[in-house]
């Protein structure tokens, strides 16, 4: 089922349910059920009934020691971020899916004047759950992850509010809710998928533009950059650099490695794919703001 029309299965007090596991997710592993029966007003047998539901519908779950309690799901995340998003007017439709990343599920959706958004729901910790649970089982703790989710989230926010008014490659945040973030959605495929490209030259300077201007005008460095989060829309050929959660700020003293890392990995994918050559040392003072142009 499409996550609208799960959430359209739901009403004020199921709302109401997973509001209050959301807000206690720092507080409990699993919220006990005394806590839930205290905070929502219903018979313990509705309550119960409607618990039962929202396990079999994915949203929480349920847990398998003998001291009963409930925690939230990533699914049940979703449905309070997709709430405040429709509340709030950043959107007015949410479609299906359009893409699923390492750490990630993408949505397309659209503004209250039919204007196309990508929302990001992120899901840290899901893919590394299979390597990691086996050695440490400490670290499959989701409520960890959807806490991390939270903060990735409003840490892409950040960027992709700000950083649209000095580059136009970069896709433009609208909003954000919990561990969602809406932003404009790329027509566009991703640099990896792109066996052609008209004027590949070009592409590389618009990526280098976006880096630029994430360091001269907010002080960051990607610091993930690959052909994998570069997205070229598909009509004019305008690259846009994504999937930002993990930027260093200059204060850390790592941030130049990071930078030239992100500036020799892309010169090198242009060289290998598209033979394009670019000096690395100009293309790094560009970057940093030491020249104006790439070449010269
Ligand atoms: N604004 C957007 N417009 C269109 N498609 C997008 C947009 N943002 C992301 N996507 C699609 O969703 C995919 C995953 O996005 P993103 O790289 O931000 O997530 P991720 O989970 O961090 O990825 P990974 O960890 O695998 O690099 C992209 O490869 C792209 O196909
Ligand atoms: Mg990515």
């Amino acid at each position: 089922m499409l996550l609208a029309e799960i959430y359209k299965e739901l009403d004020y007090i199921d709302k109401k349910i997973l509001l209050l596991l959301d807000k206690l997710l720092i507080r409990y592993e699993y919220v006990p059920l005394s806590v839930i029966e205290g905070s929502i007003n219903v018979p313990p047998r509705e309550l119960a009934l409607r618990l039962g539901r929202l396990s079999e519908m994915k949203l929480i779950k349920r847990s398998l020691t003998s001291r009963t309690g409930y925690r939230l799901t990533f699914l049940g995340l979703d449905c309070l971020a997709l709430g405040d998003l429709v509340r709030d007017g950043v959107i007015a439709y949410l479609g299906s899916s359009i893409g699923t990343g390492k750490e990630s599920e993408v949505y397309i959706a659209k503004s209250s004047k039919g204007a196309p958004l990508a929302v990001k729901f992120y899901r840290i910790g899901k893919a590394s759950f299979q390597k990691v649970s086996r050695v440490r089982q400490y670290l499959t703790n989701e409520r960890c992850w959807l806490i991390r989710s939270k903060l990735a989230a409003e840490r892409e926010y950040s960027v992709l509010s700000e950083l649209p008014r000095y580059t136009e490659n970069v896709p433009r945040a609208y909003g954000w809710s919990r561990h969602a973030v809406v932003m404009s959605y790329i027509n566009g495929v991703e640099l990896y998928r792109c066996r052609e490209l008209r004027k590949p030259t070009e592409v590389l300077y618009g990526i280098f533009n976006a880096l630029r201007a994430a360091f001269i005008h907010l002080g960051i460095v990607h610091s993930d950059l690959s052909e994998y989060n570069v997205v070229v829309s598909i009509e004019d050929e305008v690259p846009y650099i994504i999937d930002w959660p993990q930027y260093v700020h200059r204060d850390n003293p790592l941030h130049l490695e990071y930078l030239k890392r992100d500036v020799l990995y892309v010169i090198k994918f242009f060289k290998r794919r598209y033979g394009v050559s670019i000096d690395v040392s100009k293309a790094l003072r560009f970057v940093k703001g030491e020249v104006n142009e790439v070449i010269g």
